[in-house]
């Protein structure tokens, strides 16, 4: 009996050390991997991949830095509309601007880039 019990801890800190790893590689979601842990990093988005996206999709109205332009600046509150800065926020927003800001979602932008994207700005401008 004993004997199971130290197998099945073993088996649960490889466990554990998987998921660890997972979490601390790039946030491009490992599909194989159904965990919650990993779920939630990727669910947090993929900075790197937003910036590109950012440089493609919004600077032209949101400035390469976030300043402003056409649409508001992306520093500091978020007042146009008012919104708070949580992912959940900007990726709501995002997926359904509202006018003049353009819909881009779902398409050309996927909801993994949305999710990409929110987590850019959120790291990036402040
Ligand atoms: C065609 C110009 C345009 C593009 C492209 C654009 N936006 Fe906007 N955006 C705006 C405008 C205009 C507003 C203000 C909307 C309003 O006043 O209700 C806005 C508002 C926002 C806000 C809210 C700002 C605040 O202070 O509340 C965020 C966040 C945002 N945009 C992010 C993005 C992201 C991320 C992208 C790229 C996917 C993007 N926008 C693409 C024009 C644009």
């Amino acid at each position: 009996m004993q004997r199971y019990l130290t197998v099945g801890s073993l088996i649960g800190i490889a466990c554990l050390t998987l998921v660890g790893l997972a979490s601390h590689g790039a946030t491009a979601a490992a599909p194989s991997t159904h965990g919650g842990i990993v779920q939630v990093a990727a669910a947090m988005g993929n900075v790197a991949n937003g910036k590109k996206l950012f440089a493609a999709n919004c600077a032209s109205c949101h400035g390469a830095n976030g300043q402003g332009g056409v649409g508001p600046t992306l520093h500091g509150q978020l007042k146009n509309p008012p919104m708070k800065r949580t992912h959940t926020a900007l990726v709501a927003w995002i997926k359904n601007p509202k006018p003049p800001m353009p819909k881009l979602y779902p398409s050309p932008l996927s909801a993994k880039d949305v999710d990409d994207l929110a987590a850019y700005v959120l790291a990036t401008f402040k």
